[in-house]
């Protein structure tokens, strides 16, 4: 027996039409919003402060000879922004309010803001954090399930995106570690 389709369309008709002043939040809507909303504003933050650290190390690392990696700090911040955008878009769709205060910024955010010293310092603070956001993102993605279909595919689309970070960010130790090797043997 095929699967019936579950709601008739007058009541569908019928329920579209009520609370419209929920906007794209409708009664299919399953998860619980408050907590959704405040999960992104933590997620926001994190963005935000990786933005903040690769940015500051994008500047610092270009006094040191290490253009190719200065610029991939530089794409890493303004894909963070990006997601920091994403985000902040689906919480005003929820009906909530993105948090930007640089107030408390740190606390709600999963990542730390760490400068690093020297490159090597650097791409490894980068790359913990990447991992941090990665372990919080798939965190997120099972809670929402499928409760909310189109946090949950965001969500999975930044997590992708993370994942690229950190395996950029990886390569980059694994050249700089064989780079030192060949150095020693001279
Ligand atoms: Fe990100
Ligand atoms: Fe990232």
């Amino acid at each position: 027996m095929p699967k019936e389709f579950i709601t008739d369309v007058k009541t569908l008709r019928d329920r579209a039409r009520k609370h419209i002043e929920n906007g794209a939040v409708t009664e299919s809507y399953k998860a619980d919003r408050d907590t959704v909303v405040r999960l992104l504003n933590e997620a926001l933050a994190t963005e935000i402060v990786c933005v903040l650290r690769y940015k500051r190390h994008y500047f610092m690392a270009q006094g040191i000879h290490a253009d190719p990696i200065a610029q991939e700090f530089l794409q890493h911040a303004n894909e963070e922004q990006g997601h920091a955008d994403q985000i902040a878009a689906r919480i005003i769709q929820l009906g909530g309010a993105p948090n930007f205060s640089p107030e408390g910024l740190l606390t709600r955010s999963h990542s730390e803001y760490v400068e690093g010293t020297t490159l090597l310092d650097m791409i490894k603070e980068d790359l913990v954090a990447e991992r941090v956001a990665i372990d919080s993102y798939t965190e997120m993605i099972r809670y929402v399930g499928d409760t909310d279909i189109t946090t949950r595919r965001m969500l999975e689309g930044i997590l992708a995106v993370e994942e690229e970070h950190a395996d950029d960010l990886a390569s980059f130790l694994a050249d700089m570690d064989k780079d030192w090797k060949t150095r020693d043997r001279k």
